[in-house]
């Protein structure tokens, strides 16, 4: 069997680490593994399936001989480094937003759009978080009854900030309970004991960035340009796995019990809805592994066509949103190519 070289690009951080965690589990055929990360990591030592691995300094050559290259760093960085990699004659898997809706990069969910992968010209985006995640949960659905607008809230974990938002919620909870005055870097308030309605900057209707990309990126997968989408994002003091309020209406009608049906069979999902026994997702349930959990499936009430429904779904964003998404990328296209 071939091995392939890789580099993960952001080693250190928080979906670098879960990408190293996916990359054993799945037993991944790897020949050379080079981890990458900026000067202040440079020389630490990192255990990786029993052998000592010493992180280098990315720089623009730092990929020469990989095969995949698979990005963890912020946009700045992905625009800097990334397009070195290609040059290389590597395959980048990147999980920043710098590249998603360039029209030459397939964005891809492998249980949505797995063939996209086949259009790439040397990158590969992995979508957002929360879309990824609010995607495996409708797309069964959407492909018995064509989804044609979603109103979606989000409840987003600190870790979807990286490390340094954990460490933030971390030092908050520690600050209010020692009654410390409480310092804020990574949000822009508080979150410990408290909520945050904004992801990312705001545009000129009013909606942040992040809620932006539930419609742009969800499109794209889609291949759906009319999709009609309109997202709350929030903060909440969680450390792991985002979770999703998400009413759908299709263009035919669907009733709960062939909804349940399509997602007890739908890869990449499962369900967990009898809410009379207190049955559903909650962010504890679904972390450290890479379903994303839907319950609460219900007729939506605001509208009285039969053709809307709501759901609730958690899943693990630095697994399935972010590590894992970006290693089933990687798994699909060697297959693809074989
Ligand atoms: N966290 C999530 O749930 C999630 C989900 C989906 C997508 N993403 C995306 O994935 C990417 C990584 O996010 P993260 O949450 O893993 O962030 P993170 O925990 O803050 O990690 C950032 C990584 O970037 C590296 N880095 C920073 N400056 C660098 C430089 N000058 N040169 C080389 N490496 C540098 C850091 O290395 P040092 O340790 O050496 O500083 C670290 O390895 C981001 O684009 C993010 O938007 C994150």
């Amino acid at each position: 069997m071939k091995k392939y070289n890789i580099a993960i690009l952001g080693a250190t951080g928080a979906v670098g680490q879960e990408m190293l965690t996916v990359l054993v589990e799945q037993n991944f055929p790897i020949n050379e593994l080079r981890l990458l990360a900026s000067k202040r990591s440079a020389g630490k030592k990192v255990l990786f399936n029993q052998t000592e691995y010493t992180i280098q300094e990315a720089n623009r050559d730092a990929f020469e001989g990989m095969d995949i290259v698979l990005g963890a760093v912020e946009n700045d960085l992905a625009e800097k480094l990334l397009p070195h990699a290609v040059l290389a004659g590597a395959l980048v898997i990147d999980n920043s937003s710098a590249f998603r809706l360039d029209e030459t990069v397939p964005l891809v969910v492998p249980e949505v759009n797995p063939l996209d992968i086949m259009t790439h010209k040397g990158i590969i985006s992995n979508p957002n978080c929360a879309t990824i995640i609010a995607l495996v949960a409708i797309n069964k659905l959407h492909e018995y009854a064509h989804a044609n607008s979603l109103v979606v809230s989000t409840y987003q974990a600190v870790s979807g900030a990286g490390n340094p938002g954990i460490h933030e919620l971390e030092t908050q909870v520690s600050q209010v309970m020692n009654k410390e005055e409480v310092t804020s870097s990574t949000f822009p308030y508080q979150i410990a004991f408290n909520i945050i309605p904004q992801i990312g900057g705001f545009d000129e209707n009013g909606y942040s960035s992040e809620e932006m990309k539930m419609q742009n990126e969800g499109r794209k997968i889609l291949h759906h340009p009319d999709l009609k989408v309109t997202c709350t994002c929030v903060r909440i003091p969680v450390y792991r796995s985002h979770s999703e309020s998400i009413s759908i209406s299709f263009d035919k009608e669907i009733d709960v019990a062939k909804a349940r049906e399509l997602l007890a069979n739908a890869e990449g999902v499962k369900v967990m809805d009898d809410p009379n026994n207190q049955v559903y997702p909650m962010p504890l349930d679904t972390t450290n592994q890479d379903l994303v959990y839907v319950g609460r499936i219900r007729k939506d009430l605001a509208r009285d066509d039969n053709k809307s429904l709501t759901l609730w779904c958690c899943g693990d964003q630095v697994r399935k949103g972010a590590a894992t998404n970006a290693v089933q990328i990687a798994i699909k296209y060697i297959e693809l190519n074989k």
